[in-house]
């Protein structure tokens, strides 16, 4: 079973959170992690030159849920991403993605910066597909542990001005935990 992890970096850190959120979906057995992202908007190239393949609506077609990653902008998420959401309105119309589970994750440069409503922000198009949005639960140690990124609404880092933090101890578990609970639940949907 394949889950998609979709996400838009510029700097790296959400990039390096897709990564950890794609070994926490390896940690289920039976699932794997299909690392997928979108062009900058000025972007001409239809293909990827380095890194994971731009997302097509296929690939949420044939995941059976979705992590979607993005940096905060402005509170929001980036453009690109909301692009190509934007795009995704034929699948709507089909219930292509309804029932299936998500989550969202995201990086700032200030601690305060935004993280929660810029994940509340992605949830809104994945509630209006009828994804079953899945937060992070206080039963995650590291959620009242972090003194940097971590929510319950999803996982989180903080980058710092210069973009440079590593990813800490807690950020990155809540990662981990978040990619093996989203496929831990698609793995019982379709079982269900
Ligand atoms: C246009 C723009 C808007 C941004 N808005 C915010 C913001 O509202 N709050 C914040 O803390 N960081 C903001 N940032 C910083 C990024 O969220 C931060 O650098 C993030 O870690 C980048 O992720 P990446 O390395 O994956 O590209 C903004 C950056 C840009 C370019």
């Amino acid at each position: 079973m394949d889950l998609l992890v979709l996400y838009y970096s510029v700097g790296g850190s959400v990039r390096r959170m897709a990564e950890l959120v794609a070994e926490g979906i390896e940690r289920a057995p039976g699932a794997a992690a299909r690392l997928r992202t979108v062009p900058r908007l000025s972007e001409r190239n239809p293909v990827a030159e380095e890194g994971p393949p731009y997302c097509e609506l296929g690939d949420l077609e044939e995941c059976a849920g979705l992590a979607l990653g993005s940096p905060t902008r402005f509170g929001n998420m980036a453009a690109p991403l909301k692009h190509f959401l934007d795009g995704t309105s034929l699948l709507w119309h089909r219930g292509t993605l309804a029932g299936k589970p998500a989550c969202v994750f995201t990086s700032t440069s200030s601690l305060h910066g935004g993280q929660e409503t810029t994940l509340v922000s992605m949830m809104l198009p994945l509630l209006h597909h009828g994804m079953l949005v899945l937060g992070l639960p206080y039963t995650q140690a590291e959620i009242n542990a972090t003194r940097s990124g971590g929510t319950p609404y999803g996982a989180s880092h903080f980058a710092g001005i210069a973009d440079d933090l590593p990813i800490t101890a807690d950020e990155r578990a809540l990662c981990i935990a978040q990619g093996r609970r989203l496929a831990e639940v698609a793995l019982k949907l379709c079982s269900a």
